[in-house]
This record gives C-alpha cells, sequence and structure tokens, in this order.
C-alpha cells in the first residue's frame, strides 16, 4: 500500500481527503517543492527544503516542522514505499476555512501532504535535445515563490504541448524570463548567461547547482538579462530543473538552434550533473 505523508505522519494514500474549503483547493494558496530522489537518495534536500521555508516566509505561511524534521520525514517516506529512483512531491496550503480571501483569523493549521512517484532516470531527451516556443509571460510578479498558483506556467505548457514541443520558452517584451517549468540558459560567445535569480524566475535548485559546477569548472557564466533575439542566435540553449537535469534545446519555434544538435558546453554541464549525482547519491545512468 502506497504511502504518503500527512501533517507530518505516514499515512495510507486512500486515507487523504481533501476538504473542499481548502484553500489549496479554493484559492491556490500554498506552496509547493519537487525533489528528486536517486537510489533511495534525496537530492540537494536541503537546498529545496531551503526554498520552500522561503516560499512560506514571503505568503506569511507558518510551518510547524522545520527543514530537518521535514528533511527526516521526506527520508521515511522514500524507505516506507521503496522508491529507487523517483520524485516527491510536497505541497502545504493555508489550510480549511470557510471560503474568504483573507487569512483565516484565528489562523488554522495548515494542510502539509507528501507523495512520492518511481519516474525512471531517462536520457532519451536528454541525448537528442527537444524543441520550444517562445511566448509572452503573463505570470505575476513574484515567480520566485514557489506558489501552487501556477495558471501562467500551464497556459504556456499547454500552448508548447498543442505546437507538439517540450516547453514554452517565457519573456517579458522581448527579455527571456524562463520555462514554465525550468529555467533556460544559452551560450554565447563560449559562455553561459541565464536570468539574474529575482523575482521574475523561480531560482531553481538544478539552476544553482549548474551555477556552482560553472564555477567550479572554470565555465564562463553572466547572469544577467537576455533578449529573444539572443536567444534564436545563441550558439547552445538549455534548460535545467529537477526532473530534466539538463536538456539541450535545438530548435525554438521551428528555428534550428546553432547546428542542430547538443552543444559541447551544454554535454559538458550535462556530464558534471551526472557526476555530482553520483558524488551524492552514488548512482549513474
Ligand atoms: C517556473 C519554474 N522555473 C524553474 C524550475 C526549475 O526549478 P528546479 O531546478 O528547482 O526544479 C521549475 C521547476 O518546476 C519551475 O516550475
Amino acid at each position: 500500500m502506497e504511502k504518503m505523508i500527512l501533517n507530518g505522519k505516514l499515512v495510507a494514500q486512500t486515507e487523504i481527503k481533501v476538504d473542499f474549503e481548502d484553500r489549496g483547493y479554493q484559492f491556490g494558496d500554498g506552496i509547493y517543492e519537487v525533489i528528486r530522489v536517486y537510489n533511495g537518495q534525496l537530492f540537494t534536500a536541503e537546498e529545496h527544503l531551503k526554498r520552500l521555508m522561503d516560499s512560506a516566509k514571503h505568503i506569511f505561511l507558518s510551518v510547524p516542522y522545520s527543514a530537518s524534521e521535514i528533511n527526516e520525514q521526506l527520508q521515511e517516506l522514500v524507505k516506507a514505499n521503496s522508491l529507487e529512483s523517483g520524485i516527491i512531491y510536497l505541497q502545504i496550503t493555508r489550510g480549511v476555512s470557510p471560503r474568504n480571501h483573507a487569512f483565516p483569523n484565528p489562523s488554522v493549521d495548515c494542510m502539509y501532504i507528501a507523495k512520492t512517484k518511481a519516474v525512471p532516470r531517462s536520457t532519451a531527451n536528454a541525448d537528442t535535445g527537444v524543441n520550444a516556443i517562445t511566448t509572452e509571460d503573463i505570470r505575476w510578479l513574484r515567480c520566485d515563490i514557489k506558489s501552487l498558483n501556477l495558471l501562467g506556467n500551464i497556459l504556456a505548457k499547454q500552448k508548447a504541448a498543442e505546437a507538439g514541443c517540450f516547453e514554452a520558452i517565457q519573456h517579458r517584451d522581448g527579455t527571456v524570463t524562463e520555462g514554465s517549468s525550468s529555467n533556460v540558459s544559452i551560450v554565447s560567445g563560449g559562455k553561459i548567461i541565464t536570468h539574474p535569480a529575482n523575482n521574475l524566475i523561480l531560482n531553481g535548485i538544478s539552476r544553482q547547482v549548474m551555477l556552482h559546477l560553472c564555477a567550479s569548472n572554470d565555465i564562463p557564466v553572466e547572469e544577467r538579462e537576455f533578449t529573444v533575439d539572443e536567444l534564436m542566435n545563441a550558439e547552445e540553449v538549455f534548460l535545467t530543473g529537477t526532473t530534466i537535469e539538463v536538456l539541450p534545446i535545438i530548435k525554438i519555434d521551428g528555428t534550428v538552434i546553432g547546428d542542430g544538435q547538443p552543444g559541447q558546453i551544454t554535454q559538458k554541464l550535462q556530464e558534471l550533473f551526472s557526476n555530482e549525482v553520483e558524488r551524492q547519491c552514488g548512482v549513474r545512468n
């Protein structure tokens, strides 16, 4: 029987019911994280849980557990479900209360659930690269918060899906921000360029791993805004994200990027990322 976490306790998945007045259900009033598990080990869990706590703080949500308590609970969950390779999805909402936009007063207990899902580590897309479209970024101005409100991201991803593409690369007035569920980087003049970690993007944990790997391997990086024009004329374009790791983009809006193959720097980063997974979790493809 598949186990989940409900408010800090391991329970059978069938025991979990959502109240129609849960604020996550009615308003998207909550936060979430997705953490990769390799070889039964959580990858970059501390970084994910720090971001979870930061997101909670930004929306004035009080979480009754510390990051290290949640980390231990998640490790128990992985063990209980014998998860080898996959993800943990975790979400915390502001709890159940009669519908009213303002926070419940007095406050109510938050609703915290976590679930595992087995996902094999696939290299098919990583080897060939994928296609993307560009689209206007219509989201709010606090994209640094990993909020349950994902309508802007969903509409962008659906547009990509309808175009037969893997990802939608969003831009604000011609400045590239990020993918609908990933960060975007380009290689231009042999240098990696990626949007600065501010309120307009989610500071991806994989993005942070990539930046550390660049720093320790003398790969030049510039964290600055870049335009759709620079994107389309880049030598290489790649995405980073928890489930995709480092994923090459070979075509955008039907235009071939570089020579239409995963680029050298992207491939180097894929190798470095795999080494890092092996270092932290002891597993390789
Ligand atoms: C909008 C957005 N940007 C970036 C990312 C990548 O973040 P991470 O590397 O932490 O998975 C995600 C991941 O889901 C995302 O939804």
